[in-house]
C-alpha cells in the first residue's frame, strides 16, 4: 500500500492554510461559562462479541485448539503423528459421568520404536516469541506401562524452537505441567504432542499458554490485545455480544452459567459465526468459555471499565431461527439474571458471590447495568422484557436494563419498540447502526431534538460500512472515511450526552486469516496487531471526554456538517480544560477562528490532537499500523481566540487550560 503523507503539526500547520485559495475563515464560538448536560463517566466504552477469533484464537491466550476434543469432530486442530505405527488414539465419551466435558483421548503405545503423536495446529497456526517462556499443561492418568510425555514446538520451516518433558503419568486424572522457552518467533508454529514407552494413557485438557498474559494471569489473555483495550480507557466494557447472546437456536444460546467455574468443566458449543457466512465459513469455530463471565468482569475491571453484561432473554437469533421460550418458562432465563447479579455484587457467603470469591475475586465487581436480550423485536421481545424487567427491579431496584430497539436505526421495528419501551419506562435503549459513512455525515444530529423525558440512548454498535472493493487485505474496510464519517457523528452524540449516555464501536476485534466480519476497530494475526483509524476516534474521544458539554456554534446553530464542519466541545472539572472537537470534513484545509466567549480566561496555548490523511481510503495494516494515527502538536491563543487552520479530512482535539 502507498506510503501516505502525514502531517507535522505544531508550527506547520500554517502551511496547509489555503486562506489564499479563498476559503471563508469558519467562525465558531464556544460559549465557556455554560455548563450543559454532564457526560456520563461510561460514555466512550467498548463491545466485546465472540466473532472473528475474537476469544479462542484472539484475546483469549491459549494457543491450542480443541484442547478437550470437544468439537464435533473430536480430533478437528489435531494430526496424529505415527510412525511405524507405534500407537493410536481413541476417542472415549464418558457421557453423564462428566457431561460438560465428556470426550478424552485415550492413547496407546504399543511398540518402543517408532513414535507416537498428536500435532495442534493451533488457531491458524501457533504465534511464539523467541526468548518468551511458554507453560503446557494436560490432565492425564496412566492405564498401565510407563508411559512419559514429550513436546515440541515446531516452527513453520519444520525447525524444532521449543521442547520440554513432562514427569511420568501416574495413577489417576492428574494435572502435568511443564515449559519450554522459545528459541524463534514463528507465527505459525505447531505443537507436537509425543507419548513415549509401551502403555497406555489417557489425556485431556491439553494446553499452551505463554507466560506473558495480560497482568501475568493464569488463564490468561494476550497482553497486546487488552494493553490495546486499555489504552481506549473504556468507559465500559459490553459483553459477550452480539448475536452470540442469542444463538441460532435456544440450545446454543449463551449461558454464562456454564461460562465459570473450572475451565476444565465449562461445556464448549458451537460459535453461531461458524458457518453464518458462507464466503466466510470457519466450521473449527467453537467456543471453548476459556474467556468467561468471570474473565470478562476482571478485565473490565482490570482497564477501569463498567461492565454491561447482555443475556439472553428467551430469544434465539430471529435472522436464524427465532425460537422463542414460552412465557410461562421463562423463569430460567430470569433466574440467570438474578443469579448474575449475585456473582458479580453478592457477599462470598452466597452461592454465587461464593463462587467469584473461589475464583479470586472476592470483592465485589459492582454491575450496576445488565442488557435483556440483543437485536430482538416485535411483541415477543416487549413481552419477555416485561418479565425480565419485574423481577429485577422488584429484587434489584438500581440495576439499570438495557433493551433493544432491533437491528436497525429506524423503520417499523425499530418506531415500535422505541414507542413500546418508552411506555415501559425502560431505562436504555440499546440501537445499532451499520450503515455507509454518508449516514453517519448526515446524523450527525439525530439527537438534537430527540425525546428529553423517554429512555436514555445506549449507540450500542455502530460502525460506518464502505462498498467492497477488490482489495484483499483484511484490514481495508477500516478505512480513513469511514473512521471520519464516525467522528462527526459521534460529536453529535457528545454534544447530546443527557440523552446519549453510552456508545460503542462494532465489533472489536478481528483476525486477519479467521474473520467473519468487517469493518472492525483492532485488526490482529497471531503475532501482531494494529488499531485502526477507527480506532484512534475512539481513542481520541474517550481519552477526551470531559465532564459537561459545554455550546459550541457557528452562526448561531449547532454545528454539524453545514461548511463540513462538525463540532462538540466540554469541559473537564479535573483538569480545568475546555476541549474542543472540530472535524473538517472537506478535502481541503479549512481556516476556523474558534472564539472563547465567556468570563473564564484562557491561557495562552492550547494543546492539540490531530487526527488525519489526505487518502479517503487509507487504512493501517500490520504491516504499516500507523499510517492514520494521531499526532500532537499545539498552538497561541490572541483576544480569546484560537485561529489555525485545519487539515483536510481531520478530527481535531484542542485542550486549554482556563
Ligand atoms: O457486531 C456484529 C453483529 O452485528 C452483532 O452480533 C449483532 O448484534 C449485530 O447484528
Amino acid at each position: 500500500m502507498k506510503k501516505l503523507f502525514t502531517y507535522a503539526l505544531t508550527g506547520l500547520l500554517c502551511s496547509f492554510n489555503f486562506i489564499g485559495f479563498a476559503q471563508q475563515v469558519k467562525k465558531l464560538t464556544v460559549y465557556t461559562d455554560t455548563r450543559g448536560p454532564a457526560i456520563p463517566p461510561a460514555m466512550w466504552g467498548i463491545f466485546f462479541e465472540d466473532i472473528n477469533f475474537s476469544a479462542d484464537g484472539g484475546l483469549y491466550a491459549e494457543l491450542i485448539k480443541n484442547r478437550s476434543f470437544e468439537f464435533a469432530q473430536p480430533l478437528m486442530g489435531w494430526k496424529t503423528l505415527n510412525k511405524d505405527g507405534a500407537g493410536t488414539a481413541l476417542i472415549i465419551n464418558r457421557g453423564e459421568a462428566n457431561a460438560n466435558n465428556p470426550r478424552f483421548a485415550r492413547i496407546n503405545i504399543k511398540k518402543d520404536k517408532g513414535s507416537f503423536g498428536l500435532a495442534n495446529e493451533g488457531f491458524r497456526g501457533m504465534g511464539l516469541f523467541k526468548d518468551k517462556k511458554y507453560n503446557f499443561s494436560i490432565l492425564a492418568r496412566n492405564l498401565g506401562g510407563n508411559v512419559k510425555i514429550r513436546i515440541e514446538a515446531i516452527g513453520a520451516n519444520n525447525e524444532k524452537i521449543g521442547e520440554a518433558d513432562l514427569p511420568l503419568i501416574k495413577g489417576e486424572w492428574t494435572k502435568y505441567t511443564t515449559s519450554f522457552t522459545c528459541k524463534a518467533t514463528d507465527a505459525k508454529a505447531h505443537l507436537n504432542v509425543y507419548f513415549e514407552n509401551p502403555g497406555t494413557v489417557d489425556i485431556d485438557m491439553v494446553s499452551l499458554f505463554p507466560e506473558d498474559t495480560y497482568k501475568g494471569r493464569a488463564n490468561g489473555l494476550r497482553a497486546d490485545l487488552a494493553e490495546k483495550l486499555a489504552a481506549l480507557k473504556p468507559g465500559f466494557m459490553r459483553f459477550p455480544g452480539g448475536c452470540i447472546v442469542e444463538g441460532r437456536d435456544l440450545a446454543n444460546r449463551y449461558q454464562w452459567k456454564k461460562t465459570v467455574g473450572d475451565v476444565a468443566d465449562r461445556e464448549l458449543i458451537i460459535n453461531r459465526w461458524n458457518t453464518e457466512f458462507a464466503n466466510r465459513s470457519a466450521p473449527d469455530y467453537f467456543q471453548s468459555y476459556g474467556l468467561g463471565f468471570f474473565e470478562y468482569f476482571q478485565l473490565a475491571d482490570d482497564i477501569g471499565a463498567e461492565p454491561l453484561p447482555i443475556l439472553n432473554c428467551g430469544m434465539a437469533c430471529q435472522y436464524n431461527t427465532g425460537e422463542v421460550v414460552p412465557l410461562d418458562k421463562e423463569d430460567t432465563y430470569i433466574q440467570d439474571a438474578l443469579d448474575l447479579v449475585e456473582f458479580a455484587n453478592g457477599a462470598t457467603s452466597t452461592k454465587w458471590g461464593g463462587l467469584r470469591a473461589a475464583m479470586g475475586h472476592p470483592k465485589p465487581f459492582n454491575l450496576k447495568m445488565m442488557g435483556v436480550g440483543n437485536e430482538q423485536w416485535d411483541v415477543q421481545y416487549v413481552e419477555r422484557y416485561k418479565l425480565f424487567a419485574k423481577a429485577l427491579k422488584d429484587k434489584y431496584p438500581d440495576i439499570k436494563l438495557v433493551t433493544s430497539s432491533g437491528p436497525s436505526p429506524d423503520g417499523d421495528k425499530f418506531d415500535y419498540l422505541h414507542a413500546e419501551l418508552t411506555k415501559e419506562k425502560a431505562d436504555f435503549l440499546d440501537e445499532h447502526y451499520y450503515q455507509a459513512p454518508e449516514w453517519f455525515f448526515n446524523n450527525a444530529s439525530r439527537y438534537d431534538n430527540y425525546d428529553r423525558s423517554g429512555p436514555k440512548i445506549f449507540a450500542g454498535e455502530y460502525a460506518a460500512h464502505i462498498k467492497d472493493t477488490k482489495n484483499t487485505d483484511a484490514e481495508y474496510k477500516n478505512t480513513w472515511i469511514s473512521a471520519l464519517a464516525e467522528a462527526a457523528f459521534m460529536t453529535g452524540l457528545e454534544r447530546n450526552a443527557d440523552v446519549v449516555q453510552m456508545a460503542s464501536y462494532a465489533p472489536l476485534l478481528a483476525h486477519v486469516d479467521a474473520w467473519q466480519w468487517r469493518p472492525d476497530l483492532i485488526w490482529f494475526d497471531n503475532l501482531r496487531s494494529v488499531g485502526t483509524p477507527n480506532y484512534y476516534v475512539q481513542q481520541i474521544f474517550s481519552t477526551n471526554k470531559g465532564t459537561n458539554v459545554v455550546p459550541v456554534k457557528m452562526n448561531g446553530a449547532v454545528v454539524a456538517g453545514k461548511d463540513s464542519i462538525y463540532s462538540s466541545a466540554s469541559t473537564d472539572a479535573a483538569t480545568h480544560q475546555l476541549i474542543i472537537k472540530v472535524v473538517n470534513t472537506s478535502a481541503t484545509a479549512q481556516p476556523v477562528e474558534i472564539n472563547l466567549q465567556g468570563k473564564a480566561k484562557p491561557q495562552k496555548t492550547y494543546n492539540l490532537t490531530v487526527l488525519s490523511s489526505t487518502e479517503k481510503y487509507a487504512y493501517n495494516t500490520l504491516a504499516e499500523p500507523t499510517n492514520v494515527a494521531p499526532k500532537q502538536g499545539g498552538g497561541g491563543i490572541a483576544g480569546g481566540k484560537i485561529t489555525t487552520s485545519l487539515a483536510p479530512m481531520s478530527v481535531n482535539v484542542f485542550r486549554v487550560g482556563y
